[in-house]
């Protein structure tokens, strides 16, 4: 156990005091957990090998899981990479600061602990003026994962921080909730194809606008893990609640109308049903715990509270949580893939 400083920042009026003394502890190989517009970042000096290990132990994640690199300014790239691609500069340009994370080559400076032994880096400029200072403060590149306890939902406010690591990191910056709330768009720039990874917070279409022919990685389409998806921690169990979650997929009211069979018969057998609904729908269900992940003509709306749902179906104790699935277009994408795999795959399509 270590002891945790949590302290507040507002985004609107930054303490500086702090973020100087984050900037230290940084710079000291000590670990801080600060916000980005996506999900909560558990940050480490990024050329501190020694400070990166203990990223691994406080989430207890597996080794060969890469990390991410946070810069706030690309004049950091150089140092990071053998060279930086035309097309990475166009994607840059256009997205960063922004929830995108670029793999590209790696210099010889990252530690093999930030990459799992990779001769590739992932790099990302987040848009929070408070993770913005951070990484300005401390002066180095940032290793930072989603700062919640491997195999968690990610963490979208400073409440789910600490309930998984308190006492396994040395401060917690609380600025409230992330905006965005699915991670980056993980892009693999080093073969010849654009590559995406990871769906997250910049879509699939916005990347085609911006670069013509995009692939989804193998991994991602059929949804049934038969490819090794290429972004490393793509293959573990992710995002899971205490919870069974299953997806129900297909025509609107079919789909309603299989979550209500299901919810009754679960409860006449004793179980605690949670439903994940929609603005759309959750007045149609008359059993259960009915909860609306938001408006699905407006996926980003889905996005902000998925993984904050997901821990609180957990919090009110339910056994079994029946998930409406949404369209797979912009942020729906990312947010489809998270529900897939905070349910191992388990989709019931009607
Ligand atoms: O929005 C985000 O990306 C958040 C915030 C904190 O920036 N970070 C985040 O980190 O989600 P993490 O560690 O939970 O996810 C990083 C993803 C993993 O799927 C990892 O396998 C992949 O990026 N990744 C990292 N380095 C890679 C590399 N060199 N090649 C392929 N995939 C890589
Ligand atoms: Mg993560």
């Amino acid at each position: 156990m270590i002891k945790t400083e949590v302290v507040e920042v507002r985004s609107d009026n930054i303490d500086m005091d702090i973020v100087r003394k984050a900037g230290t502890l940084l710079r000291e190989g000590k670990l801080v957990v600060f916000p980005t517009e996506t999900v909560y970042g558990l940050g480490a000096n990024g050329l501190d090998e020694q400070a990166v290990k203990r990223i691994f132990e406080a989430k207890g994640r597996p080794s060969d899981n890469p990390l991410i690199l946070h810069i706030s300014s690309t004049g950091q790239m150089d140092r990071l990479v053998t060279r930086v691609p035309e097309r990475a500069v166009k994607l840059m340009e256009r997205f960063w600061p922004g929830p995108m994370t670029l793999v590209l080559e790696k210099s010889p400076l990252v530690p093999g602990a930030v990459t799992a032994g990779l001769d590739t880096v992932a790099i990302r400029m987040p848009d929070h003026p408070v993770a913005k200072a951070v990484i300005e403060h401390a002066g180095v590149p940032v290793a930072a994962p989603s700062a919640n306890l491997s195999g968690k939902p990610s963490p979208t406010s400073a409440r789910h921080v600490v309930e998984d690591l308190m006492g396994r990191v040395d401060m917690i910056i609380d600025s409230g909730d992330v905006s965005i709330g699915v991670e980056s768009t993980v892009v693999d720039l080093t073969s010849e194809r654009v590559t995406v990874l990871r769906p997250g917070g910049v879509t699939l279409e916005q990347l085609r606008e911006v670069l013509g022919e995009v692939d989804l990685d193998p991994g991602l389409i059929n949804g049934e893990n038969s490819a090794i998806p290429k972004a490393p921690g793509m293959k573990y169990t992710h995002y899971s609640p205490e919870a069974d979650v299953i997806i129900v997929d297909g025509r609107l009211e079919d789909v309603v109308d299989r979550i209500k069979s299901m919810a009754g018969s679960l409860e006449d057998s004793g179980k605690r049903v949670g439903i994940l609904a929609t603005d759309q729908t959750k007045d149609l269900y008359a059993r259960g715990l009915v909860i609306s992940a938001g408006d699905r003509n407006a996926p980003g709306t889905i996005a902000a509270r998925l993984f904050g749902l997901l821990r609180e179906f957990d919090k009110k104790g339910v056994d079994v949580i029946l998930a409406e699935a949404i369209e797979e277009r912009d942020v729906g994408l990312a947010v489809m893939n998270r529900l897939l795999k905070s349910a191992g795959y388990n989709v019931i399509r009607v």
